[in-house]
């Protein structure tokens, strides 16, 4: 299968095929996913709250993004491969910006970069573009930001929808190749789309967007909680846990090992 590339994504928007992208963290996931057809995978600094056991975002580093990196790299056969630059990895000058995404794209066969913001980091989505390095935009809600946003909460609602086109534009101006909208009101998420000529890639943004993107714990089910705007497509925590509490059972019974999963003498 050839590798999804940067003119794909384009000629998708072109073409009005939906781009499909979800995160993975590790070699196993990404290798089901990208199996399954998934277009772009996204190695999430959500890995801090869904598999690192944090609150939030904030305490991952850059150290800790390369192994994930690498073996979702490594998995991704057809994929396009998008790691995050995390929190204080970019934000105070595009030399910090340019020496973080080196390293991911030096130390992990990644495909691309995602930082986020507009206006204020479109400096930094310039020198890496400039320097052979695709950029991923996010714009609306921002996790990295959520202290200063006050929470997770729908952005671009009444004035600030004016300055969320205008980041829009400037990211696409600097190069990205690709952004993200995340909580931003469906038809304002639809305009931007329509202004663009990248793809615009939704989570919470509505259908209008060219792609969707969702945290695949939250697609699958993996948890009790989940946001609204996740489809839960199946019960796999569930599952799981069923799953586990029956082996419990049988090792507990002495069902399990049985006779053909010995080894004779
Ligand atoms: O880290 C992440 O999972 C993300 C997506 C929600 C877009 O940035
Ligand atoms: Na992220």
């Amino acid at each position: 299968v050839a590798k999804v590339r940067v003119h794909h994504l384009q000629a998708a928007k072109g073409q009005g095929k939906k781009i499909a992208m979800l995160t993975a963290y590790d070699a196993l996931s990404a290798a089901i996913f990208d199996a399954a057809g998934v277009d772009m995978l996204l190695v999430g600094d959500s890995i801090g709250d869904n598999m690192l056991g944090h609150a939030n975002t904030l305490p991952v580093t850059l150290d800790e993004m390369m192994p994930p990196a690498r073996a979702v790299a490594r998995a991704a056969k057809r994929a396009f491969v998008v790691v995050d630059l995390p929190f204080g990895s970019y934000e105070d000058s595009p030399t910090r910006a340019f020496e973080s995404a080196v390293r991911v794209m030096k130390e992990t066969g990644a495909d691309a970069v995602k930082i986020e913001g507009g206006t204020r980091v479109a400096d930094q989505v310039r020198l890496l573009t400039q320097s052979g390095i695709p950029v991923v935009g996010h714009l609306g809600f921002t996790p990295q930001s959520e202290n200063i946003l006050g929470g997770k909460r729908i952005q671009g609602r009444g004035d600030s929808a004016g300055q969320l086109r205008a980041d829009a534009l400037a990211l696409q101006a600097a190069g990205a190749v690709a952004i993200v909208l995340e909580m931003v009101p469906a038809p304002l998420a639809g305009q931007v789309t329509a202004e663009l000529a990248v793809p615009t890639i939704g989570i919470g943004a509505g259908a209008a967007c060219d792609g969707q993107v969702l945290v695949w714990t939250d697609m699958a089910g993996m948890r009790e909680w989940s946001p609204r705007f996740a489809r839960r497509f199946a019960e796999l925590g569930a599952a799981l846990t069923a799953t586990a509490s029956e082996y419990v059972q049988a090792v507990r019974a002495s069902q399990f090992p049985a006779p053909e999963h010995g080894y004779d003498s």
